[in-house]
């Protein structure tokens, strides 16, 4: 929900661009912290959910942590200031030079995804006479009931060493003097809401851990990677993600043996809430079968729609901004509708791609060329994944303070 003083200075701004609430932002932050700090967990910001330097500089005072998938992230975390000590870096597809990065930034933790990466990262730790931390990251095959496209964790999944390998693991890492085993980590998707899928997590971690002690390994570490979901239908009512709960399942269903941390890497419910894409239209097309609202932002703005098929709440803040000052329908530019029906639009982008939708069948009230519109919750995997193709200019940002 926007005030219209926001509005207005959205009437008065370029479009597209994100609009970063950093009140919202800053009371999530506060939420997590608390939520998780009652039990000693530690928090892992994944820097792949959002990179925006405000955001990221937020995010960095709270005192979380930082969780990497690339070089560049690493690099970028230090940049922003993150304790190298708590710096995690993922990824199924390490490259030399970016092992090499990280192994001359100290970081603390590599969650390894195959019995070769160890060797190689043993090899390059060799080389410069270090001695790298290093997480098995086990692909526990848990489903995540969550969108196949965003699933990680089960046996199909590229992600991970799948349980039948541990043998190996564990004959690879008596091999590798250049390795420091911390312990074991784990993602098994994105937007997870129901708790019972943390539930599942918790036992097959309780009996991956016994099996590494088992075979003679200590466990400091606990990492259970992120995934936990917003609620994308009611940004307003419930914009804060349900960390109270999230956090206790784990406290309540982990088995944590002294000494032991437990690692957390959050992206989407630490910032998603936090932006809206802001947009006009610049054209309506009426046709027999549908109604298009065709937006000057498109998945080069905002790819989620596109490649996940996931849901974002679309408004239209010109009729909120002409209904709650009583405009009348010429000062507005685009008239009002006395009553309250709405027209289904498809609401699409520019691009020239005909998967370059938002969503189908939105029901909106009648919409006009230069009207407003916001596509809420989209501060996670929204303005970061952002490209230039048909050559669009790079997406701008505005802030609430
Ligand atoms: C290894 C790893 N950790 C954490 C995350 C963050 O997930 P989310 O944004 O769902 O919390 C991801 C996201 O894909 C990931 O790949």
């Amino acid at each position: 929900m926007f005030n219209n003083n926001t509005i207005q200075r959205f009437n008065d701004t370029e479009t597209p661009f994100y609009y970063y609430d950093m009140d919202v932002l800053r009371n999530t932050l506060d939420a997590c912290r608390d939520a998780s700090s009652k039990y000693g967990f530690h928090v892992h910001y994944a820097m792949k959910a959002n990179f925006n330097p405000k955001v990221v500089d937020m995010i960095q005072s709270f005192g979380f942590g930082a969780d990497c998938v690339s070089g560049n992230e690493v690099k970028a975390a230090i940049e922003h200031g993150f304790d190298k000590e708590k710096v995690v870096f993922a990824g199924v597809g390490k490259s030399d030079k970016e092992i090499n990065l990280a192994l001359d930034a100290n970081i603390f933790c590599f969650n390894v995804e195959s019995v070769q990466e160890l060797e190689i990262i043993n090899d390059l730790a060799k080389a410069k006479n270090k001695v790298a931390g290093i997480a098995i990251r086990i692909n526990p095959n848990v489903d995540a009931h969550t969108h196949h496209f965003i699933t990680t964790g089960l046996d199909e999944n590229k992600f991970g060493i799948n349980t039948w390998q541990l043998n190996d693991v564990a004959e690879t890492l008596r091999k590798c003097d250049n390795l420091k085993f911390l312990g074991i980590h784990f993602h098994i998707g994105s937007q997870i809401t129901d708790m019972e899928v943390y539930r599942n997590l918790c036992t097959r971690i309780n009996e991956m851990q016994d099996w590494f002690e088992n075979h003679g390994f200590t466990i400091k570490i606990l990492n259970t990677g992120g995934g936990l979901g917003v609620d994308y239908y009611n940004p307003d009512t419930n914009g804060i993600a349900d960390f109270e709960s999230y956090f206790k399942v784990f406290s309540k269903f982990l088995n944590v043996k002294p000494g032991q941390e437990v690692h957390f890497e959050l992206g989407r419910a630490m910032v998603a809430q936090s932006a809206s894409l802001i947009s006009r239209v610049l054209y309506v097309k009426n046709g027999q079968k549908k109604n298009f609202l065709i937006l000057d932002a498109g998945m080069t703005e905002l790819m989620r729609p596109m490649l996940y098929q996931a849901y974002h709440a679309i408004e239209n803040l010109s009729k909120q901004l002409a209904v709650g000052s009583g405009q009348s329908e010429q000062e507005n530019h685009s008239p009002v509708s006395t009553h309250h029906s709405t027209i289904k639009y498809d609401v699409v982008g520019p691009i020239c791609e005909s998967t370059d939708c938002f969503r189908k069948d939105v029901d909106l009230p009648q919409s006009y060329r230069g009207d407003l519109i916001a596509i809420r919750t989209a501060g996670a995997y929204g303005e970061v994944m952002a490209s230039g193709y048909n050559l669009r200019d790079h997406v701008q940002s505005i802030y609430s303070e």
